[in-house]
């Protein structure tokens, strides 16, 4: 094989991760192993799609995000991931990526964890490996720590793990209650990218943050309440613990020095309005975000579309998308058409 290309959804994490386990060696910082789990709600929109091609006469990668060449430290990073792939087949052939995001590129809407698990998926394929979902959820999580999760569809659990090969810190389905018909709508809150990635934004807490020990030390037990609310079928646990980690994993950034913020003023309102229809007792729902402005609020299906037009209303708002829950990755024809549900 010289080609392969594949789409993976991208995923939203309802249980955070913010912070990785040993950074100090060259090897453990390519592990890029989380020092929690995490747990996530993969969607049915946004996603990115990536063709992968040998090429033998090349010297060096080259790579293309929506058209537009990359250089300098992004394509190094793409490089870098590849040079995973191909240490382990154990050749040395330079490639050609082509990427399509339809996700708004690094504004906090998961780019990266769709981005690194279509590559994954293309790019083994490509060097002509047969990976199974747990081999290629470990090597997503290389590229990016979220990625891992966009393996699997649905909610996905990714496991911190305790090995130092990293080979335990990979990303499961999780038995979730056939009453659960939720909806995520993504309300952007800000236009453009974002200011503070993720990885500069957790390594900063890590280093200064006071609280970042309380985020750690607190955070199995909303892991373990959110899979067994979703096993159940409880929205009520599933939300309060989604909103509970969210606004711990901001509360460890915003003690950093200096302090981290990723709010926009429509962050606040949009969380605010949540808040106030669920004590209303008018819409049940609840707020998560990311290291980026948007909000993300889980509902009802049923609720869906009057929640929208009740959020659309908020000054600031650059649009809202309803998703809901999508699937694993899929191995595409060169044409796009679908060869295979991982
Ligand atoms: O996947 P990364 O390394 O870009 O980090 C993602 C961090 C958050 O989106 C804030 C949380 C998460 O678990 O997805």
């Amino acid at each position: 094989m010289v080609f392969a290309r594949a789409y993976a959804h991208t995923n939203i994490a309802l249980v955070k991760y913010w912070g990785k386990r040993a950074q100090g060696s060259a090897q453990e910082r390519a592990l890029n192993l989380p020092a929690t789990g995490s747990l996530s709600l993969t969607l049915d929109r946004f996603g990115t799609d990536t063709s992968v091609t040998l090429d033998k006469d090349a010297t060096e990668d080259r790579a293309s995000l929506d058209g537009k060449a990359l250089e300098g430290k992004e394509r190094e990073r793409i490089s870098r991931f590849i040079d995973l792939v191909r240490a382990d087949v154990g050749v040395e052939t330079r490639v050609v990526v082509e990427s399509r995001n339809d996700v708004p590129t690094a504004a906090g809407l998961a780019s990266s964890a769709s981005g690194f698990a279509a590559l994954a998926v293309a790019a083994s394929r490509a060097f002509g490996q047969n990976l199974d979902v747990t081999a290629l959820s470990e090597l997503a999580r290389k590229g990016s720590g979220s990625a891992a999760r966009s393996l699997i569809g649905g909610f996905a659990r990714l496991e911190r793990g305790e090995r130092d090969d990293g080979h335990d810190c990979v990303a499961h389905a999780i038995t979730t209650s056939p009453s659960l018909d939720l909806r995520l709508l993504v309300v952007r809150c800000a236009e453009g990218r974002k200011k503070v990635g993720s990885t500069v934004g957790m390594n900063s807490t890590m280093e200064t943050s006071p609280y970042y020990r309380a985020w750690c030390e607190t955070h199995a037990s909303d892991l373990d309440t959110a899979t067994s609310a979703i096993a159940s079928g409880d929205f009520s646990a599933v939300g309060t613990t989604m909103e509970h980690s969210t606004l711990k994993m901001h509360a460890s950034a915003l003690a950093a020095q200096p302090g981290l913020w990723y709010f926009a003023p429509a962050t606040v309102a949009v969380m605010t309005a949540v808040r106030d229809s669920r004590e209303a007792g008018d819409v049940e729902c609840y707020f998560t975000m990311d290291a980026g402005p948007h909000v993300k609020v889980l509902c009802r299906a049923e609720d869906a579309e009057r929640l929208s037009e009740r959020l659309a209303a908020i000054d600031g708002i650059f649009g809202i998308e309803t998703a809901a829950a999508g699937p694993s990755p899929a191995l595409l024809d060169r044409e796009g058409t679908v060869l295979e549900r991982l």
